[in-house]
């Protein structure tokens, strides 16, 4: 532990699963304090008994749900200093006769409430602060049948950037990152064949796990990565950086 989040308080959304909660565990253990927020049926028994954090139950669409998340940080640890807009939804249908409600409540949670938090944060933050989005490599390039996911992913990416100018301006810092298959909730769905087919299209060739892409999150919400604004950080053991054309060569040593 090096202390590098010490009195600061950091927003985190979809907080008590998978990603989300790795990058609460991450921050607290650096010494941070956390506002965790998550659907109400999310299980957030994990952290319950938790000094430095506080729990807030809500959907990330819904404004007064943010404002809350933003007004407990400031009540319960005096200010708020970051926040990881982490939480997303998954899933496809059929790009000729798909049920366009799902297209809808997909970029209303991937890309809509990403904004709606970066208003939020806005008004409450003050210079020096920091935000971080979960993006995806699904935003980096094509998947079949991922239309809908992968549009979402691409446009906070685009999001990142281009209010990466308009928060500059406040003293504020913002930045993506892009995780490639990483065992979380939202992944399980995956078991058996898929799993080990994605495995194979992986330089590193393993799953990523929440712990990893926790850390990309924690250093580009701290003082470390105080001059990187706007980018994109592909946490993917390599995945993007292949062309496609041709399938990494097995591991060995
Ligand atoms: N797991 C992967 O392979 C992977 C890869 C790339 C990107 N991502 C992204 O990582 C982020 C976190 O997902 P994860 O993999 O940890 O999955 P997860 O299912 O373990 O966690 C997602 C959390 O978000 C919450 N959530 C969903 N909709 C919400 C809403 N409307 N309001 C509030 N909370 C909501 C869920 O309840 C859940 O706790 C997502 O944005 C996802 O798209 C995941």
């Amino acid at each position: 532990m090096t202390n590098l989040h010490e009195d600061r308080a950091i927003w985190i959304t979809g907080a008590a699963s998978g990603i989300g909660k790795a990058a609460a565990q991450e921050i607290l253990r650096e010494g941070g304090c956390v506002v965790g927020s998550d659907l109400p049926t999310a299980d957030f028994s994990w952290a319950k008994d938790i000094d430095k954090m506080r729990c807030v139950a809500g959907s990330v669409s819904d404004l007064a749900h943010n404002a809350l998340a933003v007004e407990t940080a400031v009540s319960e640890f005096g200010h708020l200093d970051g926040a990881v807009l982490n939480a997303g939804m998954a899933g496809r249908i059929n790009l000729f006769d798909g049920d366009m409600e799902f297209f809808d409540e997909v970029m209303d949670v991937n890309v809509r409430a990403v904004i709606l938090g970066i208003r939020e944060c806005a008004s409450a933050m003050r210079p020096g602060s920091a935000i971080t989005v979960t993006a995806s490599t699904s935003g980096m390039r094509g998947d079949p049948g991922m239309w809908v996911y992968n549009t979402s992913k691409a446009a906070v990416i685009n999001l990142v950037r281009s209010t990466s100018m308009d928060l500059a301006a406040k003293g504020i810092r913002i930045n993506a990152v892009c995780p490639g298959p990483t065992e979380t909730g939202m992944t399980t769905r995956f078991e058996g064949e898929p799993y080990d087919d994605m495995k194979r299209r992986i330089p590193l060739q393993r799953w990523g796990n929440a712990s990893e892409v926790a850390a990309a999150h924690s250093f580009l919400l701290s003082s470390k990565a105080s001059f990187i604004t706007g980018a994109h950080l592909p946490v993917d053991g390599g995945m993007s950086a292949n062309s496609g054309q041709f399938t990494p060569p097995p591991f060995s040593l």
